[in-house]
C-alpha cells in the first residue's frame, strides 16, 4: 500500500499529503502514539508549541531515522516579537530534540506576525527550518499578509472537513502558491461526522468508513489532512485511504455537506 503521498511545496520542499496530529496527547501517551503513527506508516508529525508535547513528541521521533520524517511545529502568542520568536525557534529545537524542524507555522494571525515570520525566514536561510508557513489566516488576513513579508507562506493550516470545505480560500492560496492543509480533518467528529447518512452510503460503496470518505475527499480536492487518533486500529484506518477515488458522483454528494461555516467559531 502506498500511503506515502507528497506534495510538493512551493520551495521545492516534499510533504506527506497525510500526517499525525497530537493535539490534547500529552506526556508518555503522546510518546507512544507518535511512536505507534511512525510504525503504522505516517511520516509527518503535526505539533505546535501550544500542544505543550514536544518534548514527548521529541523523545518519541529520536528512535527513528530523522531524515524519513517530517515535523511540523508552531509559534503562538507568547512568542509575538521578532526576539522571542527568536528564542522559542530553538526552545521548539531543544523539545523535539532535533537540529531542524521541516515546518514551522504561525499558529494564528497576530499584530506581530510578521515579526515573527522575519525570524523564521531567518532560520530558513540558515537550514534550522526547511519551510515556513501560517494557520488559521483567512482571505483577508493572507492577502495582507503576503503584501508584505519576504517568503511567500508554504502552507497555510486551517479548519477543513467536509462541512467546511473553503474552497474560496483554497483558490485564493493555490493562486499564490501556498498550500492548504486541513486540520480537524474528521471534524473532530462534530456534526454527528461518523455517523453521516450520505458518508456512510459513500463508504459501503467502496468498502471503507466513513472518516477514510471524509479524509479522502480533501486529498482528492488537493488538501492534505492531519487527523489525531489515541487508537492504533484508527491509526491504521485512517492512513489506509490510498487504495480508491472517489468518483464525480460522490464527490458531488460530499459537497451538499458543505455549511460554509466554521463548527469551532473560527473566521467569524
Ligand atoms: N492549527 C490549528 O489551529 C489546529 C487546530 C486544531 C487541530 N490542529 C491539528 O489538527 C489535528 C487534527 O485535528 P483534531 O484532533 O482537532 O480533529 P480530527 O483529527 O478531525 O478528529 C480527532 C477526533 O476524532 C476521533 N477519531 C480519529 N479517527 C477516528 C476514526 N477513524 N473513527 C472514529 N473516531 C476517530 C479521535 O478520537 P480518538 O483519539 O479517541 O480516536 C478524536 O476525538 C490536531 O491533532 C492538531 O495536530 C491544528
Amino acid at each position: 500500500m502506498e500511503n506515502n503521498k507528497l506534495e510538493i511545496l512551493n520551495n521545492g520542499i516534499s510533504m506527506p499529503l497525510i500526517g499525525f496530529g497530537t493535539y490534547t496527547l500529552l506526556g508518555a501517551e503522546c510518546e507512544k502514539c507518535v511512536s505507534n503513527a511512525i510504525e503504522t506508516g505516517y511520516r509527518l508529525i503535526d505539533t505546535a508549541q501550544m500542544y505543550n508535547n514536544e518534548k514527548a513528541v521529541g523523545n518519541a521521533i529520536k528512535h527513528f531515522d530523522r531524515e524519513k520524517l517530517f515535523i511540523t511545529t508552531k509559534l503562538y502568542y507568547p512568542s509575538t516579537s521578532y526576539e522571542k520568536a527568536v528564542l522559542d525557534i530553538e526552545k521548539s529545537l531543544n523539545n523535539l530534540q532535533t537540529n531542524y524542524i521541516d515546518l514551522l507555522l504561525i499558529h494564528e494571525p497576530y499584530n506581530e506576525s510578521l515579526s515573527m515570520y522575519k525570524a523564521m525566514e531567518e532560520c530558513l536561510h540558515t537550514g534550522k527550518i526547511r519551510a515556513i508557513g501560517i494557520s488559521n489566516f483567512n482571505k483577508i488576513q493572507y492577502l495582507n499578509f503576503i503584501k508584505s513579508c519576504g517568503i511567500i507562506p508554504a502552507v497555510n493550516q486551517v479548519e477543513c472537513h467536509v462541512f467546511y470545505r473553503q474552497k474560496n480560500l483554497q483558490n485564493i492560496l493555490e493562486e499564490h502558491s501556498t498550500h492548504m492543509q486541513a486540520w480537524s480533518p474528521l471534524a473532530c467528529g462534530k456534526n454527528n461526522f461518523f455517523n453521516n447518512p450520505i458518508l456512510e452510503s459513500i463508504a459501503k460503496k467502496y468498502g471503507k468508513t466513513t472518516g477514510q470518505i471524509g479524509l479522502k475527499y480533501l486529498i482528492q480536492s488537493g488538501i492534505s489532512v492531519i487527523p489525531k487518533t489515541s487508537k492504533i486500529e484508527r491509526l491504521k484506518e485512517n492512513i489506509n485511504i490510498f487504495d480508491f477515488n472517489l468518483d464525480e458522483s460522490d464527490i458531488r454528494k460530499i459537497q451538499t455537506l458543505d455549511r460554509n461555516k466554521s463548527l469551532f467559531g473560527w473566521y467569524s
